[in-house]
C-alpha cells in the first residue's frame, strides 16, 4: 500500500469536520493522517477535541496589528514542520493571505456550507431561509485567492423543509458535511483528486460541475 498522505487541518471552533476527517484516516476511508490541527482561537473546543484524541495540536493566533501575510507565513511553516501535504481547512474563520494560498495552490481544501456559487460568506443557512431557497447543502472545493469561489469538487445537497430554523437546517447540513469532506480528502489521498491547469480532476477527468450527494 501507498504511504497514508499527511494531512494538516486548520480549525476555529467546534471541530466536528476535524473529527469527521480524523475518523476517516483511523478508519481507514482516507488513506492519511493527520500531522496537526492547528487552531487561530484558544477557545476553540476542537483543540481539546483534537488532543483528547491523541492528535498534535498548536495555537497560532495572529498578533494584533502583524500583517496577514506574516500570520500565514508562521501558519505555513508549521504546516510544512509537520510534514503535512494537504491542508483541509474545516471551518477555519480567518481569510488566508495570497502568499499562503500560493504555497498551498491545489494542496488547500475547505469545506463551506453552501452550494456554491450560492452563497459565499457567513450566515449561509439565515440567508437561505431568507431567500426562500428550495435547496441547500455544503461544498468542498479548492481554495483560490478569490474568497469561496474555488473549483467544487463535491456538494452534499439537502431539500429545506417546511418549518425549517437556521439550527435545524445547520445541524442537517453539517451531518452531511461530515459526509462529503472525508470523501473528498479521501480522493485526494487516493491520487484520484487533482489538480491540474487550474482546476479539479476526479480519476484524470476534468471536473466541470462537483460530484452530487443527495440527502432527505
Ligand atoms: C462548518 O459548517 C463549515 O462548513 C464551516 O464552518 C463550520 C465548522 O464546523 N466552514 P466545525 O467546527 O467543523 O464543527
Amino acid at each position: 500500500m501507498e504511504r497514508p498522505l499527511p494531512f494538516a487541518v486548520l480549525i476555529s471552533g467546534r471541530g466536528s469536520n476535524m473529527l469527521a476527517l480524523a475518523q476517516g484516516a483511523s478508519d481507514g476511508a482516507i488513506a492519511g493522517r493527520v500531522t496537526l490541527v492547528i487552531s487561530d482561537r484558544a477557545d476553540a473546543a476542537g483543540l481539546v477535541a483534537a488532543a483528547r484524541r491523541g492528535l498534535a495540536t498548536r495555537l497560532i493566533e495572529p498578533l494584533r496589528g502583524v500583517e496577514r501575510a506574516a500570520f500565514g507565513l508562521t501558519l505555513s511553516d508549521a504546516i510544512e514542520q509537520s510534514g503535512a501535504e494537504l491542508v483541509a481547512l474545516a471551518g477555519f474563520m480567518r481569510i488566508l493571505d495570497a502568499g499562503f494560498v500560493q504555497r498551498w495552490r491545489g494542496r488547500l481544501l475547505n469545506i463551506h456550507p453552501s452550494l456554491l456559487p450560492a452563497h459565499r460568506g457567513l450566515h449561509t443557512h439565515r440567508r437561505v431561509l431568507a431567500a426562500g431557497d428550495r435547496q441547500h447543502g455544503c461544498t468542498v472545493h479548492f481554495v483560490t485567492e478569490e474568497l469561496d469561489a474555488g473549483p467544487a469538487v463535491i456538494q452534499g445537497r439537502l431539500p429545506v423543509c417546511a418549518g425549517e430554523t437556521e439550527e435545524s437546517l445547520s445541524a442537517r447540513v453539517q451531518r452531511l458535511e461530515h459526509i462529503i469532506y472525508p470523501r473528498a480528502v479521501g480522493w485526494f489521498a487516493a491520487g484520484r483528486l487533482t489538480w491540474k491547469d487550474e482546476t479539479a480532476w476526479l480519476d484524470s477527468r476534468r471536473l466541470t460541475d462537483p460530484v452530487i450527494e443527495e440527502a432527505e
